[in-house]
């Protein structure tokens, strides 16, 4: 899309770039164990409670930014579509951070695949803007160098759970400040390797629609209209710190258990405000899931803001979960991931 002069592309001074530079990166998605589901008043999208979440092998964002001054504007194109006004908002301001920090004089044009369905409540986003994040800023000055700290910290102004996956293995974001200025940098950290339990991730795939609510939209109303938003609030941060001593004890059912009772909070503050995420997929394979405990295997499920319903089992147990959720109807397929690294550069495609 042409971004007219966003970001001043054409009247900023040029840091001794080459005018034509390029960067392709790769990053997961992750998956909340505690949720993050609210923001901080004010500008700088902080998230209003903690979060802990594993970065997912198995899923895929690959970006390419293309730094050039041969052109009119920014361009950013998903999956083979140039996306349109608003579509492209929060990338677009991704991009113009990056060129006002970096002194950078010349437009991006991004081209991004995921290889799992988009804005379908599958963390599309979390990938999508930790790949960006990486390729935008790779070569570039900015401030602090752009490490990684500053390179979550602007993910995490796109989209807080973006934040996350600049990390590989188990990683946590902080609540923000309770009143943010908007340049307070708040980044996410890794707290336990990838490597730290044998999880196995079951992504059951309950449609391959986009989501009808994003999830900004939803913790919006959700704090605006929900009866229970204070006690989400108040409650989130309590399941976040027990969790995080379980993960760290390495006390899978504890993790599976919080983490179920996190997505849960989540989600009934969220109905009781009229948003609902869940189909009658994601109540059949709450209800497989339970029959999995039931016949002794410790499966627990967590689902974000979509239909999508994800497993937690440990590897062992990862065959005879998937072959009873595939049996479950409205389960279109099921995707099995493992915990993952952390967004990074990558040979342009074709290049290896
Ligand atoms: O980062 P966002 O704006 O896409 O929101 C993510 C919200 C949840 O996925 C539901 C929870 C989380 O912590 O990832």
């Amino acid at each position: 899309m042409n971004a007219g002069n966003a970001g001043n592309a054409g009247n900023a001074g040029n840091a001794g770039l080459p005018r034509e530079a390029e960067a392709t990166a790769v990053a997961h998605p992750n998956v909340a164990l505690s949720k993050y589901w609210g923001k901080r008043p004010g500008d700088g999208n902080f998230p209003a409670v903690p979060s802990l979440s594993v970065t997912l092998a198995g899923l895929a964002t690959r970006t390419r930014v293309r730094w050039t001054s041969a052109a009119t504007g920014d361009r950013v194109v998903l999956n083979g579509r140039e996306l349109q006004g608003g579509e492209a908002a929060r990338a677009l301001a991704l991009i113009a951070r990056v060129r006002a920090a970096s002194g950078l004089s010349a437009w991006a044009d991004v081209e991004t695949t995921n290889d799992f369905p988009t804005a379908s409540g599958l963390a599309s986003s979390a990938s999508g803007f930790a790949a960006l994040a990486v390729a935008a800023t790779a070569g570039h000055p900015g401030p602090g160098e752009w490490d990684a700290a500053r390179i979550s910290d602007l993910a995490r102004r796109a989209s807080a759970s973006a934040a996350r996956s600049l990390f590989g293995g188990f990683v946590e974001l902080d609540a923000g400040p309770p009143t943010p200025r908007p340049d307070d940098v708040l980044a996410a950290r890794p707290v336990a390797r990838a490597d730290h339990l044998p999880l196995v991730v079951l992504v059951c795939v309950t449609t391959e629609a986009p989501k009808e609510r994003s999830s900004t939209e939803g913790m919006q109303a959700t704090l605006a209209r929900s009866p229970f938003a204070e006690a989400w609030l108040a409650e989130a941060p309590r399941v976040h710190a027990q969790l995080r001593a379980a993960l760290l004890a390495r006390d899978f059912e504890r993790v599976g258990q919080l983490s179920e009772a996190s997505a849960l909070a989540m989600h009934a503050s969220a109905i009781a405000a009229g948003v609902v995420y869940w189909s009658g997929a994601t109540l059949d394979a709450i209800r497989a899931v339970r029959a999995l405990r039931d016949a002794g295997v410790a499966a627990y499920f967590t689902i974000d803001a979509g239909p999508h319903v994800k497993v937690l089992v440990l590897a062992p147990d990862a065959p005879r979960a998937r072959a009873a959720l595939a049996a479950t109807p409205g389960v279109l397929r099921v995707i099995e991931a493992t915990p993952g690294e952390g967004a990074r550069l990558v040979a342009p495609e074709g290049a290896r």
